[in-house]
């Protein structure tokens, strides 16, 4: 089979989402199935009301979680403590210890959707960030600046030198994952600081632009955390992911928000992405000639950042006839609107 000869079937390890918002309860159980139906595992974000602190609120979400797994599926939550300024040393050690938690997640106060109660003053967390470092704990960082006077769309820049340069030079050997990377700038930051550093990417990230949310009319269902910026930015995002460079991963971010709550004049951020998220991506990969990259991007590269084995099992792509997908599902908590890339996907994974 000669180069030129077009793929219209993939197979690749079984995926894992870096970054995963399922909720609680009624929201949980509706949303739930459809990353398992793909995804081996994922990083699970601890943003709940209220947040998951500690190993023993961690240990509960991920009972939960398994509770309101269909039977017949398999999944692996891996599960995150929510960063506080009195998180406990201790405690995160005994989480990872015992399994209970694979990475603590540093939202700094006010960055995001119920981060009210994370990180103000870096310094107080200090002891816990090297004791991360000393038993080889990640940390995942929302990295953008929550200072007013800062433009919104200059916020993750912000954030590597006045936050994530000081963590690095202060804790060198700790973990960091940079999370949701929206920017040229982040993406160059991680190229340059090959230790220790890595980054995920969101699948709407890789397919929208500023314009997208707000030229010709304001789609708050494009509207998400970090902002997606300039066309230029989302270029440099594929670059890295169809890379294969090894310190770039898929985190879909896929966070589900009814559409009362999405649709208001304060609607939230967060792009549900988790039904066709494999979908989008096979055509992000293929439209840039990349598609044989895709494996590195959700199968290889996270694991081997995280220090896990890759899954053994495989899901296989296929190219045919655009696929359906729902517009919107319905929760026990409400619709929810899954992300409309604006484009046909001709992918699917087989079943
Ligand atoms: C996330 C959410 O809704 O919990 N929203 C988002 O836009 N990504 C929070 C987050 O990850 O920032
Ligand atoms: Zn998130």
């Amino acid at each position: 089979m000669s180069d030129k000869t077009p793929i219209t079937r993939l197979t690749i390890r079984r995926p894992d989402d870096w970054h995963l918002h399922l909720r609680d309860g009624e929201m949980l159980e509706s949303v739930l199935p459809y990353s398992a139906a793909h995804f081996a595992r994922a990083i699970i974000m601890p943003n709940l009301v209220p947040p998951v602190v500690t190993a023993e609120q961690a240990a509960g979400y991920r009972d939960r979680i398994m509770a309101a797994l269909p039977d017949g599926m398999r999944f692996t939550p891996l599960m995150t403590l929510y960063m506080t300024e009195d998180t406990d040393p201790a405690d995160v050690a005994r989480a990872h210890a015992e399994g209970i938690a694979t990475a603590v997640k540093l939202y700094p106060a006010g960055a995001t959707t119920n981060s009210a109660s994370g990180v103000r003053d870096f310094d107080k967390v200090r002891a816990v960030l090297e004791k991360m470092a000393e038993i080889g704990m990640p940390l995942c960082v929302h990295g953008e600046v929550t200072d007013h006077a800062i433009d919104i769309f200059d916020r993750e820049a912000t954030f590597i030198d006045r936050v994530l340069k000081p963590i690095r030079k202060k804790v060198p050997d700790l973990r960091v994952i940079m999370e949701h990377v929206t920017t040229q700038d982040a993406v160059d930051f991680v190229r340059d600081n090959p230790k220790n550093l890595a980054a995920t990417i969101t699948t709407h990230h890789l397919i929208i632009n500023r314009n997208s949310i707000l030229a010709g009319g304001i789609r708050p269902h494009y509207y998400c955390l970090p902002v997606a910026k300039r066309e230029r930015h989302r270029i440099a995002l594929v670059q890295a992911a169809v890379s294969g460079d090894p310190r770039f991963f898929l985190g879909t971010d896929s966070a589900p928000h009814t559409d009362p709550a999405k649709l208001q004049s304060c609607g939230c951020a967060g792009c549900f992405t988790a039904p066709n998220t494999l979908s989008c991506l096979a055509e992000v990969f293929e439209a840039a000639g990349k598609l044989k990259a895709l494996e590195s991007f959700t199968s290889l590269n996270g694991p081997a950042y995280y220090r896990l084995p890759p899954n053994e099992e495989t899901i296989t792509l296929v190219k045919g006839d655009p696929v359906a997908y729902p517009e919107r599902i319905d929760t026990g908590a409400g619709p929810v609107t899954v992300f409309d890339p604006g484009f046909p996907l001709h992918w699917h994974v087989e079943a």
